[in-house]
């Protein structure tokens, strides 16, 4: 795809890019994005049944057992080249952050280090209780089992809706968007706050801002460019053209 000559050269000379992601990112490793109202998680369950602590209070065995049947889908899902490009970036510019609202994982696993896991990971545990982190589930034939440390039920590690951000996370990420130069919102239909008032603080910063969604959101009016394509394809295309030939 055409990357503008303007856009490609502000990334090559940023010394600091700051990225927000959401589900779109994802899409092409076949994690479904939390609004497609065909294939979406929350088109099969109803959040609210599901993904806020009464759920949890109310029925901690489904939600738990939901919660390890998410887990072994995304287990199975693989980084795709969207991914593999922010890694690339983060490698190429002096300061790199990545902020992301997905709980897969997948920023990770492709390589990307500076992250930001706005909404936590659904691979990580921790009890309901006091929040204690937990490496190794316990040996406890409970559903769900219990915290070593203070007898609460263990959940996971994810930001449920109603919950607060993980501690300083936001804090951390409005910073980045603040100190960047160049500024790329990516796969997110930027509705839910308080990830999606990133853009606009990185704009009012003076960064760049590049949105890159199939179906732009309302991002796109002010963003400095569009690219209207899938992350896949649009973020290896955006590093060629700043680095042609890898230099
Ligand atoms: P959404 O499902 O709201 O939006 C996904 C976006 O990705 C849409 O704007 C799509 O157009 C776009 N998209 C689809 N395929 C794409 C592709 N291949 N490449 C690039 N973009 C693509 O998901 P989020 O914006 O991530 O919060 O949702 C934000 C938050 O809302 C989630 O983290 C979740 C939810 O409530 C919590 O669970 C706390």
């Amino acid at each position: 795809m055409l990357i503008p000559g303007e856009l490609a050269a502000s990334l090559r000379r940023a010394q600091a890019v700051t990225v927000l992601t959401g589900a779109g990112i994802s899409a092409e490793s076949g994690v479904p994005t939390f609004r497609d109202a065909q294939t979406g998680l929350w088109a099969r369950y109803r959040p609210e049944e599901l993904a806020t602590p009464e759920a949890f209070l109310r029925d901690p065995k489904m939600v738990w057992e939901w919660y390890l049947h998410r887990r072994e889908t995304l287990g199975r899902a693989e980084p795709n080249a969207g991914h593999f490009a922010l890694a690339d970036i983060e490698r190429r510019v002096p300061s790199f952050t990545l902020v992301t609202q997905n709980v897969d994982g997948l920023h990770a696993k492709a390589g990307s280090r500076n992250l930001i896991e706005l909404h936590g990971n659904i691979v990580r545990t921790k009890c309901f209780g006091a929040g204690h982190p937990i490496d190794r589930l316990p040996d406890d034939a409970r559903v769900p089992p219990h915290c070593p440390l203070c007898g609460s039920r263990l959940r996971p590690d994810v930001v449920w809706f109603g919950e607060m951000l993980p501690e300083g996370a936001m804090e951390r990420a409005t910073e980045a968007a603040i100190a960047c130069d160049v500024f790329l919102c990516v796969g997110t239909s930027a509705l839910v706050y308080p990830a999606a008032e990133l853009p606009a603080i990185a704009k009012h910063g003076g960064a760049l801002v590049i949105e890159v969604n199939p179906d732009p959101s309302p991002v796109a009016d002010f963003a400095d460019f569009t690219l209207a394509a899938a992350a896949g394809i649009a973020l290896p295309a955006l590093v060629n053209a700043a680095w042609p030939g890898n230099g």
